[in-house]
Formats: structure tokens, sequence, C-alpha cells
């Protein structure tokens, strides 16, 4: 009988690395093989590597986390997250853990229909050829749906058309811009190629309804009409620490939120921290990362400034945070069927669709954004930052095992977190207590 599933595992950053290893396996029901492609060690291979990409040359790692005690509608979820970045799984799992002592998170997500662009030219009248294309809506979803019937049979499929006029960016002496819109939904795929082979497909139609050229046919990555959004409420009174007062904590978070909201330069370094989160599980589940961030910052400009994805409220003494943005995940499709990392990474993560899996990334923007607010609005982070960063600091001096952990925290004693001074303090150690440096 294995242990009651739950992302709250107290004591898990303590444990050695083969004790964690024991308690996902137990939590989770993966086998000794899935567990083996978790840990990565005969992970994404060359071969494989080698009919992925051009030019391959090898694999390229990071490492993998992961983020604890999220909880999402009332579910458990262990966040798998690759990232190079001390402190961003510290920081997620800190903020969930205050979250979910409050109730958790609650999200939502749109059907996950995305957008495709179909770009004509030399059209003549834009009311008469908008007029076309808009009589001929169910011609042109039916030829799109041809190229994928697979997908109607699955529920989804091309659904609607809309056509933008746009004035020319050369001024009143250009023509203006014709862009036809293609709405697919794409079920539990992000949907890329598919949409592609739509946008590519309608072309002819589309030039001959219009008697205009068409140009480029491509998937829009400003996916705002698959939005997820995530929401969590903390009793201010639960956000006492630092020798402050929860209202001070608070007050603090509801600054960096006003700045982020009026100033581009913070809402950029906010929302960096925001991504964090995201880009990291991104990355361990397999998705189009670059995609997800070309979509959250064009979404994050949507009324002509760039703004912060994620707000923070005082309502009725409790601090209230949001998150909107689009997501266009998928849980088929792209390498998700080819590296062992990222299919077991999902099963851990348990998600049943692609929009549950936004859903749960949205969780963790948000989660992310609070540990990060958090810290700046009150002691600021450099103090929790450089004790995790004192880790990296005495591994790159030489030590390991037993004594990364005795370097790291004599030099956040010293206060000089340099790698000069971690091979210092490692020698000295090493000349007062003998032993390995390759000890676990
Ligand atoms: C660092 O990776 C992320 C932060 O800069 C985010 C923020 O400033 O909100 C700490």
């Amino acid at each position: 009988m294995g242990e009651v599933f739950t992302s709250r595992l107290a004591g898990f950053h303590k444990k050695p690395l083969a004790d964690r290893l024991g308690a996902i396996a137990r939590v989770t029901h993966l086998s000794a093989a899935e567990m083996d492609d978790l840990r990565g060690d005969q992970g994404l291979t060359v071969e494989f590597a080698n009919q992925m990409i051009e030019n391959a040359v090898g694999v390229f790692s990071l490492s993998l986390g992961l983020g604890l005690n999220m909880q999402v509608n009332g579910r458990d979820y262990l966040v798998p997250m690759a990232v190079e970045e001390p402190s961003v799984i510290a920081a997620v799992t800190f903020a969930a853990k205050i979250v979910r002592e409050s109730g958790g998170f609650v999200a939502e997500a749109d059907d996950p229909i995305m957008i495709g662009q179909v770009q004509v030219t030399n059209f003549g009248d834009p009311t008469v050829a908008t007029k076309a294309l808009v009589s001929h809506k169910e011609q042109l979803l039916a030829v799109a749906n041809s190229f994928h019937p697979s997908m109607v049979a699955r529920g989804g499929g091309a659904r609607d058309i809309e056509v933008r006029v746009l004035p020319a960016p050369e001024g009143a002496r250009g023509e203006p811009l014709l862009v036809v819109h293609l709405l697919i939904d794409t079920q539990e795929a992000m949907g890329a190629n598919l949409i592609n082979t739509m946008c590519e497909g309608i072309a002819p139609l589309v030039e001959s309804l219009t008697g205009g050229k068409v140009f480029l046919r491509i998937l829009s990555n400003l996916a705002d009409r698959r939005l997820a959004r995530a929401t969590c409420r903390i009793p201010v009174t639960a956000l006492a620490d630092f020798d402050m007062s929860g209202e001070s904590i608070a007050e603090g978070i509801v600054q960096a939120s006003r700045f982020a909201q009026a100033d581009p330069y913070r809402a950029a370094t906010h929302n960096k921290g925001v991504m964090n989160g995201i880009d990291s599980m991104a990355i361990a589940t397999g998705q189009d990362w670059r995609a997800i961030e070309a979509g959250a910052h064009a979404f994050a400009c949507r009324d002509g400034q760039y703004r912060p994805l994620s707000t923070w409220t005082l309502e009725e003494a409790h601090l209230v945070g949001r998150i909107e943005l689009p997501l266009a995940l998928g849980i088929v499709g792209g390498p998700i069927k080819i590296h062992p990392q990222v299919q077991a990474a999902l099963k851990m993560l348990r998600v049943t669709s692609a929009r549950e899996l936004s859903m749960v990334m949205a969780a963790v923007g948000l989660a992310q954004n609070f540990a990060a607010v958090r810290a700046l609005g009150s002691v600021g982070i450099q103090k929790g930052h450089m004790a995790l960063h004192a880790r990296c600091v005495a591994v790159t001096a030489g030590a390991r095992g037993q004594w990364v952990e005795k370097v790291a925290d004599a030099l956040v004693t010293a206060g000089h977190v340099k790698v000069e001074k971690a091979r210092e303090i490692l020698a000295s150690m090493m000349r007062d207590e003998p032993s390995p440096v390759t000890g676990t």
C-alpha cells in the first residue's frame, strides 16, 4: 500500500537524494524504470537528439527539482521544475505552503482555442474582401478541418474565423492589412503544426474569395483565447515574519504590485520572477517555452503599456493575488512522447488535460511572484538568495558531499560569498578535519 498522495513532504530538502527519490516513488507510484527516467541518468540519448534537431552533437542537461506544497482547486501537485537558478524552487515551495494553509490556489482556464493567421494582400476594397470571407465562413472551416480529420474526430478543429483590417504601417499611402484569423480548438495539443497546416490549407480558398495574394500563414503566439487564471487569498495575519507584522509584509507586497503596474522597468523584472516558475515547469513538462514567453509578454502589453502579469491587493484583511496569462500547452505531441524525463515528470504531476496543466502552471507563476515580492517588499532577497548561491560557490571551489553545506554556511557567516574565499575556507576546514572531499 503506498502513501496518500500529497505535495506536502515535510523535511524533503534536508533528505539525501536517494531518500528523496524513495519518497517520491512511494507517493507517486512511479515504477522503478520511471523513477530512473525522472532521475535522468539515462535521459534523452544523443541518438534521440539526433532525430529531434539538426546538426546534433550532444545532449544538454539542466537540474530537475520539485516544487512542493502546491494545491490547486483542492488537488495536490508535485511540480517538476528544470532550472539553473538557485532559490527558484525553494521560493515556490515556501509560497505554496503559505497559500495551501490559506485554502490553496483557485484556478481556471479557457478552452484550448488557438489563433492561426493568414495575411492577404492586393485584395482591393477591404469591405468587399471581408464580406466575401465572412459569407464563406462554413466553407473555409470545412476546408481547414479537412486537413486534420483526426482532430475533428477528437472533438477539436477549426471553429470560427475573424477578419481583421489593420491600418498600413506606412500610413495613408500604403495598402491596409487584411488578416484572417482561424480559431482552432487544439484539444490536448499545443497545436502549432496543426494550426500552420490549416492556415496553409485555406490559403488558396482565401485567395480565390478575395482575389488577393496570401503571404504569411502561421499561428499567433499571442494565444489570448487560451488564458489561464489563478488566485489566492491569504489572511494578512498569516504573513507575519522577519519580526515584522503581517500588515507591514502585506503593505510591501501591495507596494510592489503598484510599482509594477505603474512602471514597465519594474514590470519586466516582476514578470521575470513569474516566468522563473512558469518556464522551469514548462521545460520539465516538454513545452515550447519560447512560445509561452512570447505570448506572456505580448499579453502583458495588451493595453499599450507593459504591465505585470500578476497583481496583489488588500481585501477584507486578506492579501489577494491574481494572475492571468496565455498558456498554450500540450500534453501530447512535441517532444513529450520522445523525452523519457518529460514523460516521467508529467506522470508525477498527474494532470489529465492541457487545461489542468495550464491552471497549475498559472498558480506556480503566482506562487513564484509571491515569494519574490514578499522578500523584496520587506527584508530584500539577497540574504536568502546568498545562502543558496553559497552552495554553488562552494561546489565551484571544489567542495563535495558533506563539505558543500559546511563551506556554504561559513561563506554566509563571513558575509563574503566568493569562490576564492570558499577555496580558503575549504582548505582550512580540511586541514582541521581531514576526510575525503567526495564523501556523501
Ligand atoms: C530573480 O530571478 C527574480 C526577481 O528579480 C523577481 C522580482 O524582482 O520580482 C527576484
